[in-house]
């Protein structure tokens, strides 16, 4: 499973970058609009700290309006991957842009028969919201598993995004799951490379260490 980050903050963007261990970037209109920054401006930056995919997500409310946004964000860079809400109108934005050759990932999935609808519309990626699901006492890691049972089933080649992550626990889940990537927060990118065990061990390291060679 790969990793992209799910951020608009170039700077925490960089810093990710640079651990090596980032595929990609999502954005999403509540992200750009906490940075305050110019959406085409941000997709830009993006694009020349990670090298993978950037996706970006259309604001316009009806299919022809997503359909001219997403080719405008499209011709950013190479990189960018136009991001559509499911429903009747991103259905349909969908199919036009990935018959254009562009890519595309369908957000806010919280149903397996939404999943399908995005990849059968031809979605590159689709998003499944892992935590919102699990904030109303549902379970969002067995929706993971199931779109990922049906796309194996029916040989689907969509990749299967695990969205809206809270913690490292959601992203082994995601990974055992069968997600093809784990979008996540910065915050819990840290938290992944984190353990109590290994900030112990690394004391004891560093003070037999020092207490057999004295520096
Ligand atoms: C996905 O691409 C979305 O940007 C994101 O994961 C939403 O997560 P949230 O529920 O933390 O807002």
């Amino acid at each position: 499973m790969k990793l992209f980050l799910d951020s608009a903050d170039c700077e925490e963007v960089r810093l990710a970058a640079e651990l090596g261990v980032i595929s990609g970037v999502t954005t999403n209109p509540t992200l750009i609009a906490r940075e305050g920054k110019d959406l085409r401006e941000t997709v830009r930056t993006l694009a020349t700290l990670v090298d993978g995919p950037i996706s970006a997500e259309v604001v316009a409310e009806d299919a022809e309006g997503m359909i001219e946004e997403g080719r405008e964000l499209a011709a950013i860079h190479p990189s960018v991957v136009i991001k559509l809400p499911i429903g009747l109108d991103g259905l349909r934005a969908t199919q036009v842009l990935s018959r254009r050759g562009i890519k595309t990932n369908v957000t806010l999935v919280f149903s397996i028969a939404q999943a399908l609808l995005a990849a059968r519309a031809g979605a590159t990626y689709v998003s499944p919201f892992v935590g919102r699901l699990d904030d109303l006492s549902a379970n969002g890691i067995s929706l993971v598993r199931g779109i990922a049972e049906v796309f194996t089933l029916h040989g689907i080649s969509s990749e299967i995004i695990a969205a809206s992550i809270r913690s490292p626990q959601d992203v082994a889940d995601a990974a055992c799951a069968g997600a093809h990537v784990a979008t996540v927060p910065y915050r819990v990118l840290l938290q992944m490379a984190a353990h109590p065990l290994t900030d112990l061990g690394l004391a004891r390291f560093r003070r037999d260490w020092k207490d057999a060679f004295g520096k």
